[in-house]
């Protein structure tokens, strides 16, 4: 039987959700700026950048909270994730200048792909990255973008484990809630959202959006528009 947390066993484990809920509205495009070129391509800002920047900072706090005092080997895993990253290790190095408990960082990557258009295939293969056999007893902190069905996420976990790393922590920006969902959850979380296909801070349509801030929704025509 697979293990699925409530929102109440997850605050046990120290961590609140952020959850955006089924009827969030968003923002008007016209509140915040966005790249011209995808003016016509987008419905609502759903998460604004500024706000997915704050949340990152404690993600930041907590992850050193509880691995601090250990190496940390944080895994990109790209393209998605590049964005997050980026921003959570700043966060991370913000506080190893400022606090007497600090984490020594080193970072490597891993190239997954399992999207095609705005659907999850069932496949999900390594296209490229580091060698993972460089892991081994390494404390591994592995930064997401998003989790849907879970199954990335399954399979790089299970990768990893043939390179018996010392400890695994997963960190994800965003969690889907949908009926396609596996159970699995992240250790860390930034935010829970709707059934929805999101793009911008990375998360990308056929590779388009990902240079756009905000966290938004695509409009039907942009799905045709963009598709492969
Ligand atoms: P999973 O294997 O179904 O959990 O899907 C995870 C991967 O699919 C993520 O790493 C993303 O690359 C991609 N993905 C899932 N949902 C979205 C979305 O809403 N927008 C963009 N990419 C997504
Ligand atoms: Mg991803």
């Amino acid at each position: 039987m697979k293990e699925e947390f409530t929102t109440n066993q997850f605050r046990h484990l120290g961590c609140e959700n952020f959850d955006i809920p089924d009827d969030e509205k968003g923002y008007e495009l016209d509140l915040f700026c966005v790249p011209k070129h995808y003016e016509e391509d987008l419905d609502r800002v759903i998460i604004p950048h500024g706000l997915i920047m704050d949340r990152t900072e404690r993600l930041a706090r907590d992850i050193v909270r509880d691995m601090g005092g250990h190496h940390i080997v944080a895994l990109c895993v790209l393209k998605g994730g590049y964005k997050f990253f980026s921003d959570l290790l700043d966060y991370i190095k913000a506080l190893n200048q400022n606090c007497d408990k600090s984490v020594p960082l080193t970072v490597d990557f891993i190239r997954l792909k399992s999207y095609c258009n705005d659907q999850s295939t069932n496949s999900v293969k390594v296209i490229g990255g580091d060698e993972l056999s460089t892991l081994t007893g390494k404390n591994v902190l592995i930064v997401e973008d998003i989790v849907e069905t879970g199954r990335t996420m399954e399979t790089l976990l299970s990768l990893l484990s043939e390179c018996n790393p010392k400890m695994v922590k997963v960190v994800s920006l965003l969690v889907k809630r949908t009926p396609r969902g596996s159970g699995y959850r992240p250790d860390y979380m930034g935010f829970e959202v709707p059934d929805w296909f999101l793009v911008g801070y990375a998360l990308d349509y056929n590779e388009y959006f990902r240079d756009l801030g905000h966290i938004c929704i695509l409009n039907e025509k942009a799905k045709v528009k963009y598709k492969v």
